[in-house]
């Protein structure tokens, strides 16, 4: 009995206990992957170290601690560098540390992770024969729109062709996508046939437009993403520019003297252009007491003008035009504007017939308005009232003809009618 405790007190004296068992890895080394600039860390989890004897020869340092006990080594695998010997670091980089926890966990730290800091990275314990474990280290680096080699905004004339160019860098290397910002979609024309696709979106480095229409005009946006965030978009514009065209959906407007009455010409023009009314005489048209004129943009290349003539007198009476200007050239649209007596009877109504062509009026209303506002549209040699004036537009060059009397006698007809019938 007593001579087995004094052995066992020997042992603890004067040699390290030796337990007989290897030292082992306790998991397995985890790849990381970690954005530039982070820090990395890989942790060696070594049981059983303290036993062991190494053999002078198998020592990862090959230092003078030899015989000493087993040491846990960090190398760099792909460049075998050695990195640190337990927790002292050998290698000339003040952004590696050690750091020995728990007796058996030893974290190598990469702090600022470089691009250059990727590879292979080893945790190694110099038992004889060694034993290591080994794992990646990988950098990524969001994506970045190089602005230097990408489009900036463009202009082409319509039916002319449009390269638009992104590029991104990153790592992995991003992959760009494009679409517009207004959601609509792209259309490319592919081929010799050149046979149209549309698609939402689009991807490459190059969008290439051709024949380009008026209807792709607007903000196109490329996106860079390779996993890693954030993704990264750049918003450029791309300007059609073409001659302006002015349509005219009621070229011949009949209205009752002393009301309101509202002349609207559509126009289409890219740059944007200058916009105005003028008498037949080409006197310009100022906002006074007498008229009111507004434009409404109905997309990024149209607008509606509208001209409000207010208490409607014989010298109202005449041509008016609309004339739209801009860098590349003018259109005008031409309106005629006739007196249109109401029947006698008929006066009553004529605060509500004098309200403008406002869809949300009544029925009633609407209807009335479509016989005095809509336009004539020229048959043959005979002028007929076209009473639905929604799918009636004129183009730019109208024509200067009169309403004859055939025509307001219809309309007159048919508002009797109408207001007979109510
Ligand atoms: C770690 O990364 C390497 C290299 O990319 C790969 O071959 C290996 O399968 C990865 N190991 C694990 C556990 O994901
Ligand atoms: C015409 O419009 C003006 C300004 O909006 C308004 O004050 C006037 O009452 C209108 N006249 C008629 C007859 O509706």
């Amino acid at each position: 009995m007593l001579c087995h405790r004094a052995l066992v007190v020997l042992f603890a004296v004067n040699v390290p206990i030796v337990t007989g068992l290897e030292p082992d890895f306790v998991y397995p080394l985890e790849n990381v992957t970690i954005p530039q600039g982070r820090d990395a860390t890989f942790t060696c989890v070594v049981n059983n170290l303290g036993g062991y004897r190494v053999s002078p020869s198998s020592s990862a340092s090959g230092d003078h601690s030899g015989s000493g006990k087993a040491r846990v080594a960090w190398i760099k695998a792909d460049t075998k560098a050695i990195l640190a010997i337990h927790e002292h670091v050998i290698t000339n980089n003040a952004r590696l540390s050690v750091t020995h926890s728990d007796y058996n966990t030893w974290t190598l730290h990469i702090r600022g992770a470089r691009r250059e800091d990727r590879g292979i990275y080893m945790c190694q314990v110099n038992t004889d024969p060694m034993k290591s474990q080994s794992a990646f280290l990988e950098v990524v680096i969001p994506p970045d729109i190089i602005s230097e080699e990408t489009t900036n905004d463009l202009m082409v004339p319509e039916g002319g062709a449009a390269k638009l160019v992104c590029k991104a860098r990153g790592y992995p290397k991003p992959e760009i996508m494009w679409r517009r910002e207004d959601g609509t979609e792209i259309i490319s024309r592919t081929g010799l046939s050149g046979g149209k696709t549309k698609l939402p979106t689009a991807e490459g480095e190059t969008l290439t437009l051709s024949k380009v229409t008026r209807g792709e005009m607007g903000a196109y946006l490329c996106i860079a993403s390779n996993g890693v965030p954030p993704t990264v978009s750049k918003r450029m514009m791309l300007h059609v520019h073409f001659h302006p065209m002015v349509q005219v959906p009621n070229q011949l407007v009949g209205a009752p003297t002393g009301t309101n009455v509202t002349l609207v010409c559509h126009v289409e023009a890219s740059p944007k252009a200058i916009n105005y009314w003028t008498r037949e005489s080409g006197e310009m048209i100022i906002t006074n007491s007498k008229y009111a004129m507004s434009e409404m943009k109905t997309s990024v290349y149209s607008v509606q003008m509208r001209l409000v003539i207010m208490n409607l007198q014989k010298q109202d009476l005449g041509g008016y035009k609309c004339i739209s200007k801009n860098s590349i050239g003018d259109a005008e649209g031409n309106i005629r504007l006739y007196d249109m007596e109401l029947p006698e009877h008929s006066k009553i109504g004529n605060r509500r017939l004098e309200d403008d062509a406002d869809e949300s009026i009544g029925d009633r209303d609407h209807r009335l308005n479509r016989v005095y506002q809509g336009s004539l549209r020229e048959t043959g040699s005979t002028l007929e009232p076209a009473f639905d004036a929604d799918d009636n537009s004129a183009s730019t060059t109208s024509r200067e003809n009169a309403p004859p009397a055939v025509g307001v006698v219809l309309i007159g007809i048919a508002l009797n009618h109408l207001l007979a019938s109510t």
